[in-house]
């Protein structure tokens, strides 16, 4: 038998990981989420859910990976012995494929975006940002052939497997990530009235607190972890039996926190310093912060230049690792589950995808028709993944950990079989079984229900 691929250090682990859930989530949802709804509040509130339900739903999930030591499929039908718990992981899968397309046609634009900062083309009044961005995702060609790039260059990742491929790029470009964003967030706060953008972040305004800011962050922690879409679960599977499933996972929430909190203090301090309010909401990267850039950086335009262009290679890095991790759910799972060779598994995904990609593209306007019941397809796919499918899975991964699976495989994954023996992880275990018993699957209901009105 072959022996399956695995990650080949603790780092790898976590830099691989922590890539998957570092993504425009954090550099562009995260931002705009806290810009609309109270800044430190929203802060506030996030951690907290991602200490007491992110964390635990991602150790769930790095259970079930290890565990099976397969796709996230296989993994489910191996831990449920066949029952129908299995179908979590195929909706895991679909969930995982579904959203590769559709955060490709993003992670395009991105690109787009370096290209033409780079050649100079990011300059104007505020009008013509909001023209480009319009005719840029509404035009027929540039954003399908950016789309396809991206999927093509995570393909050529993918293709070399899982230590020569996703391990050796997540330790290339989560450093340079890292770097860029302390650049940007140095020059962001050196502007004048940059302090007003660091104390609406960091100074709490009680009275802000909603129970709409409470589920927003909620959602917006588990996007952010990159829960209940088969990532996680793919890439424990390649994890070591002496990984530490707490640990890593903790460590894992704690850069997903700090480099969303860092992208926050790029962003509102410039923001600030140019009198814009940072609540616009989604075109909040792409049609406000080039404009914020350029009136910032206006007695030096050459700074300002490198900035947008760094700010947008950021961007397009963090989206990179992220569809790595989406675009290897699907293709360990064709691999695997249809005994192909993992580059063939990969080129199917790549092309499929792609095509995917195109049409929800082409649905935001370049081509009629492409819409149901009034929303693009582009629009369907955020919200079939993120509305419907994503808290089902984690749901009911939850209610499958917490109910189903029995409790010494769940401890045995939880302690790396009583090597992790001490008090401290025996009381840990009772807490994290305790939160995926109850308060995780409450919480996921109370959303689930929130989005759809049922809940006011
Ligand atoms: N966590 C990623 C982000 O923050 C998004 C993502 C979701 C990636 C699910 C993979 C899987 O952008």
């Amino acid at each position: 038998m072959v022996e399956r691929a695995n990650f080949g250090s603790k780092l790898g682990v976590i830099l691989a990981t922590a890539g998957s859930a570092v993504g425009l989530g954090n550099v562009w949802r995260f931002p705009y989420m806290a810009g609309e709804n109270g800044g430190a509040v929203f802060i506030m509130i996030y951690i907290n859910c991602v200490v007491v339900l992110g964390i635990p739903c991602m150790i769930s999930e790095f259970i079930v990976g290890r565990h099976g030591q397969s796709n996230t499929a296989r993994a489910y039908q191996k831990l449920s012995g066949g029952t129908p718990w299995t179908l979590i992981g195929y909706m895991g899968v679909l969930t995982g494929f579904l959203i590769t397309g559709y955060y490709a046609v993003v992670s395009g634009w991105c690109l787009q975006y370096v290209w033409a900062s780079l050649i100079g083309h990011l300059q104007g009044d505020p009008a013509y940002f909001k023209t480009y961005f319009t005719e840029l995702s509404t035009d027929p060609v540039k954003p399908v052939l950016w789309t396809v790039i991206i999927l093509g260059v995570t393909y050529l990742i993918i293709e070399h497997g899982v230590r020569n491929g996703i391990e050796r790029a997540s330790k290339m470009l989560m450093p340079t990530l890292f770097i860029l964003l302390l650049i940007i967030v140095g020059a962001s706060c050196i502007l004048p009235n940059a302090d007003k953008g660091i104390e609406f972040l960091f100074k709490p305004d009680w009275s802000k607190l909603t129970a709409e800011v409470f589920l927003g962050a909620l959602g917006q922690s588990f996007y952010s972890l990159s829960i209940a879409m088969g990532c996680l679960c793919t890439y424990a599977s390649y994890f070591s039996r002496t990984t530490n499933l707490t640990r890593s996972a903790s460590q894992i929430a704690l850069i997903d926190c700090l480099v969303a909190i860092l992208a926050g203090l790029m962003i509102f301090p410039a923001a600030f310093s140019v009198g814009v309010n940072p609540d616009s909401g989604p075109s909040l990267i792409f049609i406000t912060l080039p404009n914020v850039f350029q009136q910032a950086f206006s007695s030096l335009p050459v700074v300002g230049y490198c900035i947008s262009l760094l700010f947008f290679i950021l961007l397009s890095l963090a989206a990179l690792t992220s569809l790595m991790s989406l675009h290897e759910v699907s293709t360990a799972f064709i691999h695997e589950e249809m005994r192909m060779s993992r580059k063939k598994a990969a080129l199917v995904v790549t092309i499929s995808t792609s095509v995917i990609g195109a049409f929800c593209s082409l649905s935001m306007g370049a081509v009629d028709g492409l819409t149901i019941f009034g929303k693009s397809l582009f629009d369907w796919f955020d919200f079939i993944t993120g509305q419907i499918f994503l808290p089902i899975v984690g749901f009911l991964t939850c209610i499958f950990i917490g109910w189903f699976v029995p409790h010494h495989i769940v401890r045995g994954e939880f302690t790396n079989n009583g090597d992790l023996r001490s008090r401290r992880y025996i009381r840990l275990f009772y807490i994290f079984i305790f939160l995926v018993k109850y308060i995780c699957p409450l919480a996921i209901l109370v959303i689930f229900l929130h989005q759809f009105g049922l809940l006011k």
